[in-house]
């Protein structure tokens, strides 16, 4: 069994460079098996969620090259039309978006329920309004959904619940409707925009990525292109929260920093000091962390993905903090690993109450899920003595080379394999 081993404390100094954006890339690359030719995707991450949705688009006949490290070839212009099994669908929720690219393409798709984070139900009644508003039946057999139609023809949807995963799926699908569709009450978070872009540059017609409504002018074909994906909002947040808790001196490099904006300014509000520039930000920690509420929204909100490694930060702080967690009812596992290292946080409904100026002791803890993971790495940085984290392969899904990342910053951290 893989775990991450640190000894802390630590201050953090010097530079990371941010990775490509999961959640874009999670979405681009099911997205390809639209594309008759092929797409070159830059900027890719190497981590599992990735490896997982090509070892899906080589089952359905794609051709996938890697010319270098963090560059992607797809062609799936000889790709054919089959069902995607449980098998390779369970390891990740994006797997859910290989339904809209291949009832955009085909007209019918049949793919196994995802998996993903357990943080909460995840159900996909959004994703399947999206689809049946473009005229697509949609039925659940054996844990599969299929949908198809005759043809897809654009509509004017209204979203019931913003939905990262339905806006993409629909705005995917409806690339090559018959017909304008209008999406509102959309999600408008960064790898939305990204997946706009990116459809676009392979000749889709898609506008208002980003805001409240969504337009898909639908084509008839889209071609091959290349594309660069954008840096992970939610990794460059880590590493930011990470600096500021280790009271540390780190430069955060290619960035966006107009992402990170909320993330930034809540910084600040704690007493951190966060400088923007064009493509990096740095964050330098300060003695007196203040306490502060934080509320996750969907975007320009405080990000969910985000909420277990501010709740380190907060057992750090000056006096009482708050989370308020909107999105996901099963947030909160990372609570009872933060207890072990003797933080006083407690759970109340969806509110999470964080005793500041904890002296955190190192202990064997576990992951529980992707960012609860990358907390309980911050949280050894910060404790005295040695922490064990189980459960690597959650952290190993969305951040690239996080140990070397670390380790260059000055952390004592290392990945063990114990049998
Ligand atoms: C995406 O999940 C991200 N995953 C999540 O990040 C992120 O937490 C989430 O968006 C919110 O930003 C990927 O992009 C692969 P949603 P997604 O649909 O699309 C409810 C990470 O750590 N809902 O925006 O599954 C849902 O229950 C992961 O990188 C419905 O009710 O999230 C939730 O309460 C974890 N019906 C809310 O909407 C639906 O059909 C937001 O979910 C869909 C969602």
């Amino acid at each position: 069994m893989k775990k991450i081993v640190i000894n802390g404390p630590c201050r953090l100094e010097g530079e990371v460079e941010i990775s490509g954006g999961k959640n874009a890339v999670v979405a681009i690359l099911p997205a390809t098996v639209m594309v008759r030719g092929k797409c070159v995707v830059e900027n890719v991450p190497n981590i599992s969620d990735v490896e997982n949705i090509l070892e899906i688009l080589r089952y359905m006949g794609a051709s996938v090259k890697k010319p270098d490290a963090k560059t992607l070839e797809i062609d799936c212009t000889d790709v054919t039309p089959c069902d995607v099994p449980y098998e390779l669908t369970h390891r990740l929720r994006a797997s859910y978006y290989f339904l809209g690219a291949l009832l955009g393409r085909w007209k019918d798709a049949t793919v196994a329920m995802p998996g993903g984070c357990s943080i909460g139900l995840r159900p996909i009644d959004q994703h399947i309004k999206g689809f049946e508003s473009l005229g697509a039946k949609v039925q659940f057999e054996r844990g599969n959904v299929h949908a198809s139609c005759t043809s897809l023809v654009g509509s004017h949807v209204y979203f019931d619940q913003v939905s990262v995963g339905a806006t993409i799926n629909t705005m995917i699908a409806a690339c090559l409707a018959n017909g304008m569709t209008i999406m509102e009450n959309v999600a408008k978070e960064p790898h939305i925009v990204d997946v706009a872009n990116f459809l676009n540059s392979m000749g889709a017609n898609i506008s208002g990525a980003g805001t409240d409504v969504i337009k898909v002018r639908g084509v008839t074909e889209l071609c091959g292109g290349s594309y660069a994906v954008i840096p992970d909002q939610i990794e460059a947040g880590t590493f930011m929260v990470a600096a500021a808790a280790t009271r540390g001196d780190v430069t955060v490099k290619n960035v966006i920093p107009k992402h990170l904006e909320c993330i930034s300014r809540k910084l600040t509000e704690m007493n951190i000091k966060v400088v923007e520039f064009d493509d990096y930000v740095r964050v330098i920690g300060s003695g007196l962390i203040e306490s502060t509420t934080v509320k996750t929204m969907p975007y320009p909100g405080f990000p969910t993905d985000m909420h277990p490694q501010m709740a380190v930060l907060m057992a750090l702080a000056d006096g009482t903090s708050r989370v308020t967690e909107t999105i996901w009812e099963s947030r909160f596992k990372y609570v009872d690993e933060l207890r072990k290292l003797g933080v006083n946080i407690s759970v109340s409904g969806n509110v999470v109450m964080i005793e500041g100026g904890a002296q955190l002791l190192g202990a064997p803890i576990r992951s529980c899920d992707l960012r609860a993971g990358a907390a309980m790495i911050i949280a050894g940085l910060v404790a005295s003595g040695t922490t064990s984290i189980e459960e690597v392969e959650y952290i190993e899904r969305g951040y690239e080379n996080i140990i070397e990342k670390f380790r260059a910053l000055g952390a004592n951290i290392l990945k063990v394999e114990e049998y």
